[in-house]
């Protein structure tokens, strides 16, 4: 039987999601499809229980859904407990079964990328993409994390929930002078969306920079900081890393992130843009 697998989000028409996985599928001779299943929050819940009977059927969900889908999963794997978020889901014995690929994505590509220093790492907002971060830092043993966030509130409350720091948005960058790493989770400075209002003055250039934005891939923040002299680590891998993990759920197989796939999900970024 083919396999379906597939994304449930809201919009979802520009995933680049297909390509990384019918690619994959070609490599690993198997036979299927990813699809895209567009479905607005009223939707959601008869979507999944549609779902529910396609034995062995797997996907990813995406915003507005990952939290909201929570409720309908029979189990959970220990990531998608500590984020609050599912992004990956596979049917099983007629029950969703979820789990979160994002924290593997972002750590995964960052520690291939670069090995900074996790001494002091400021995270630029406190939304779900923080959360993943947050999660895959601590597990990977970030001594002191700093959540900085327009609406200090949110940062508060994430910071007391995982046991860092929260500050107010700062324009003039101060926060940054001890940074060793700092992650934009925001969607400022994505094609579309404001520009990202910071000030990378106090930034050491031993620091990394990581902005989990991918479209532009050289975000200002990112040309900001190599003009600085930093690291920098852009976004696309977190996206590319996290279908990898969530390939092996479905799969049983992890299929090798290589040059090819890249150029193939670039020349697409590049189309739409
Ligand atoms: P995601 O799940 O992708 O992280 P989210 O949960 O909606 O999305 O979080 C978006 C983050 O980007 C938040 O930290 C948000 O800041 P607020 O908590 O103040 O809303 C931040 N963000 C989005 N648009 C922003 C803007 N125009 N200026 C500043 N911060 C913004």
């Amino acid at each position: 039987m083919a396999n379906i697998t597939g994304l449930i989000g809201y919009p979802v028409a520009h995933s680049l999601s297909p390509v990384i996985h019918h690619y994959w599928m070609r490599q690993h001779g198997i036979d299927g499809a990813y699809k895209l299943f567009t479905t607005a929050p009223a939707r959601l819940r008869q979507t999944l229980l549609r779902f529910q009977k396609n034995e062995g059927m797997g996907f990813n969900i995406t915003v507005p859904h990952k939290e909201a889908v929570l409720p309908f999963m029979e189990t959970l794997d220990p990531v998608a407990t500590r984020i609050g978020a599912v992004n990956t889901v596979q049917v099983r014995e007629g029950a969703l079964h979820g789990y979160n690929t994002d924290a593997y994505g972002f750590i995964t590509h960052l520690t291939q990328q670069a090995t900074p220093s996790l001494e002091h790492v400021v995270i630029l907002g406190a939304g779900g993409a923080a959360r993943a971060a947050i999660v895959a830092l601590q597990q990977a043993g970030a001594v002191r994390i700093t959540l900085m966030n327009r609406t200090w509130e949110s940062a508060q409350a994430l910071a007391q929930a995982f046991g860092c720091e929260a500050i107010a948005w700062d324009v003039s960058g101060t926060a940054l002078a001890d940074a060793t790493l700092v992650v934009n989770t925001t969607s400022l400075g994505m094609a579309g969306q404001p520009p990202l209002n910071l000030s990378l003055q106090h930034l050491q250039s031993e620091a990394v920079v990581y902005d989990i934005v991918y479209k532009p891939l050289q975000t200002s923040l990112l040309k900001a900081a190599a003009n600085r002299g930093c690291r920098t680590v852009d976004g696309l891998g977190m996206l590319l890393y996290q279908a990898q993990k969530a390939f092996e759920v479905w799969h049983g197989v992890l299929p090798a992130v290589d040059d090819a796939l890249r150029k193939q999900v670039l020349a697409q970024l590049t189309e739409e843009a």
